[in-house]
């Protein structure tokens, strides 16, 4: 068998099937033999990854050790082509589950594309009170080139050397909301392309250098200065076209994305389906979660009423689901670089840019709301999760590694049985194991 990760064969899927099946040790080996995983990287993973907290006390603050939550791998991604083993770092059951099987039906019956829009992230001055809007607006905006150059030579010469750095300022009216009448708030964005950084810092860096000669030119008075999370001016897009699929099925999952569309309650569960996919891998690579969050949770309210951050429709016979919202992340710099464990992330997903690392992050969150739908619109989500979540519900009651096997085949049972489970059915059936000594 060819264990490249990049082998073109007949057979979709040959590289990972029955991943999910392997013991640990095994789906390290066969990570190993594709090339998604070094013989130090397996060795740092079989040593509990990082241990050493004077990198954590470099991180935060009043450090006392690590938090660690489980590590695990999304198989069968093939996006734009390329084939991606996708880390995640997450604590709930069955959602590495669900990304592997609907992707790896993605990549059976359809296919995954994607596109950046833009490439600007956003950095905010605020002045809060102006006398005379439209007399400010005019100063600013005869000396944007002027602000662009001066903030590109003493702040943002790095990514200018790269590419990227201050590419145009914006003057934006914004009422206040509030009873002063005799003025207005004036809002510069200042769009700045920070290549494969995050650019938090540096977009921060540039406002407040401007602060200065902001006040000096206008004689007005800035308040902050601070980046926005609400990034539409870069966006990503991922588009899954299934284009074998059971019309029944399709249809039903066209009406599970009405519903998330024009229902705000179901639009919230249906985003945290899609965050579902997205979360771990801004976590598995030392990104800004909170940040990318903000923005797709401020982008999916862009019309005023809160809304889905996907759509599927029909296309004749095909499904076609699309992702579309700003992921800013970042691929050098931070944590991404610092941590062992996010480095070991990246070098698995093999991204090649920032915004190739978007793409791969809103492709699976895409996958993730795909798997999630299917599950709802036919067997209900019960089933599958409640399957997986049986090791929790055992380990909660109390089970011993001995006692694990027998209450989880009895807990199988009641599930199959009742369709419904809980943390007091593992702590009955343990219960009676102890009492009758069966094992
Ligand atoms: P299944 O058909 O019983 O799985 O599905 P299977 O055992 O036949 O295996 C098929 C493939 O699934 C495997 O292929 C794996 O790729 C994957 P293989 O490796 O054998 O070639 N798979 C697994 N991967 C890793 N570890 C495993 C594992 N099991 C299967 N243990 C499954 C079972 C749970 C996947 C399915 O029922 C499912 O996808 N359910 C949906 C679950 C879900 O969406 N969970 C997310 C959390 S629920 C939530 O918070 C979101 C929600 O509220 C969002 C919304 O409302 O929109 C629902």
């Amino acid at each position: 068998m060819d264990l490249s990760l990049h082998s073109k064969t007949e057979n979709p899927t040959p590289l990972f099937k029955g991943f999910s099946k392997l013991p640990r040790e095994q789906r390290l080996q066969l990570l190993l033999s594709a090339g998604a995983l070094t013989r130090e990287d397996l060795e740092y993973l079989e040593r509990g990854g990082l241990k050493d907290t004077s990198l954590g006390e470099k991180f935060i603050e009043n450090v006392i050790g690590y938090f660690q939550i489980p590590l695990g791998v999304a198989t069968n991604f093939r996006i734009d082509g390329k084939d991606f083993v996708i880390p995640m770092a997450v604590e709930e059951t069955s959602i590495v589950a669900a990304a592997s099987k609907t992707a790896k039906w993605v990549r059976e019956n359809g296919s995954i594309q994607t596109k950046s829009i833009g490439q600007d992230i956003i950095g905010q001055i605020q002045l809060a009170l102006v006398k005379d809007f439209a007399q400010f607006e005019a100063k600013i905006l005869a000396h944007k080139a002027e602000f662009i150059e001066t903030a590109n030579r003493e702040v943002a010469f790095g990514l200018v050397r790269r590419g990227g750095g201050v590419k145009d300022l914006v003057v934006r009216r914004v009422p206040r909301g509030d009873s002063v009448a005799d003025g207005s708030m004036a809002v510069i964005h200042i769009h700045m392309d920070a290549v494969d950084a995050m650019g938090a810092n540096i977009i921060n860096q540039v406002c407040e250098f401007l602060k200065q000669p902001i006040e000096e030119l206008t004689s007005e008075k800035v308040t902050m200065c601070i980046l926005s999370n609400l990034v539409d001016t870069r966006l990503t897009e991922a588009q899954v076209v299934m284009e074998k699929i059971d019309p029944v099925l399709a249809e039903k999952i066209e009406e599970a994305s009405l519903f998330a569309k024009q229902d705000p309650y179901r639009a919230a569960t249906n985003n945290k389906g899609v965050l579902n996919g997205i979360d771990p891998i801004l976590i598995a690579t030392g990104n800004d979660w909170r940040a990318v969050e903000a923005g797709i949770h401020a982008y999916a309210s862009r019309d005023g009423q809160y809304r889905s951050i996907t759509e599927w429709k029909r296309d004749g016979r095909f499904l076609v689901g699309t992702f579309r919202a700003p992921v800013i992340v970042g691929t050098v710099g931070g944590v991404t670089t610092l941590h062992p464990t996010a480095s070991l992330c990246m070098r698995m997903l093999n991204v090649g840019s920032a915004a190739e690392l978007a793409r791969v992050i809103a492709s699976v969150g895409l996958v993730q709301n795909l798997g999630a739908l299917r599950a709802l619109v036919t067997e209900g989500i019960i089933e599958g999760h409640m399957k997986l979540h049986i090791k929790n519900l055992t380990l909660g009651a109390g089970a011993s590694e001995k006692e694990m096997p027998y209450v989880a085949k009895k807990l199988e049972e009641i599930l199959a049985l009742k369709k419904r489970i809980s943390l007091s059915n593992a702590i009955e059936v343990l219960k009676e194991l102890r009492a009758t000594g069966h094992h």
